[in-house]
């Protein structure tokens, strides 16, 4: 079977989007499932940056090395390059949808807490606040990461 390809997206793809990456590469790899994973922003507010540092620490903090990736924006292409595109949250949903131009483009694309069992559907943009909202972003990915990890075993 060909390894599926996998994008999360979120605003700036500093924070959310590779946390999710990183946590999501790190249980593939940990499990032997072959996922080609990568993740972009709707903008390219950050483009070329690493992930935030608080992002970069949090992650350390649990055993997962995010430093490698760097930002880049979402583009055309991605609807075609990429199985499967998870966004974090309803904005970043309305903005990925705006630029499918087909039903099929327009099915690759979820929510990522829909995968899981958590009862908020959006991951909050952490950015602006303390450094509890990125340990909150981890903790919401877990469920919905294990259920993707889970689908292609
Ligand atoms: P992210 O967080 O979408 O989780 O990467 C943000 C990062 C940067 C900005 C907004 C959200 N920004 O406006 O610069």
């Amino acid at each position: 079977m060909n390894t599926s390809k996998i994008l999360f997206v979120c605003l700036g793809n500093i924070c959310r989007s590779p946390m999710a990456h990183g946590l999501v590469r790190h249980l593939a790899e940990n499990q032997f499932v072959r996922l080609d994973v990568d993740s972009c922003g709707t903008s390219g507010y950050h483009a070329g940056e690493a992930p935030d540092l608080r992002a970069q620490a949090k992650m350390k903090e649990k055993g997962i090395d995010i430093s490698d990736l760097r930002s880049r924006a979402f583009s055309q292409s991605d609807f075609n390059e990429f199985d499967e595109i998870y966004v974090m949250d309803l904005s970043n949903l309305k903005d990925v949808m705006a630029m499918a131009q087909t039903e099929e483009h327009k099915n690759k694309v979820q929510l990522f807490l829909k995968l899981g069992t958590e009862e908020t559907l959006e991951v909050p943009d952490p950015y602006y606040g303390s450094e509890d909202g990125f340990e909150l972003v981890y903790q919401l990915l877990q469920n919905s990461a294990k259920t993707l990890i889970a689908n292609h075993k």
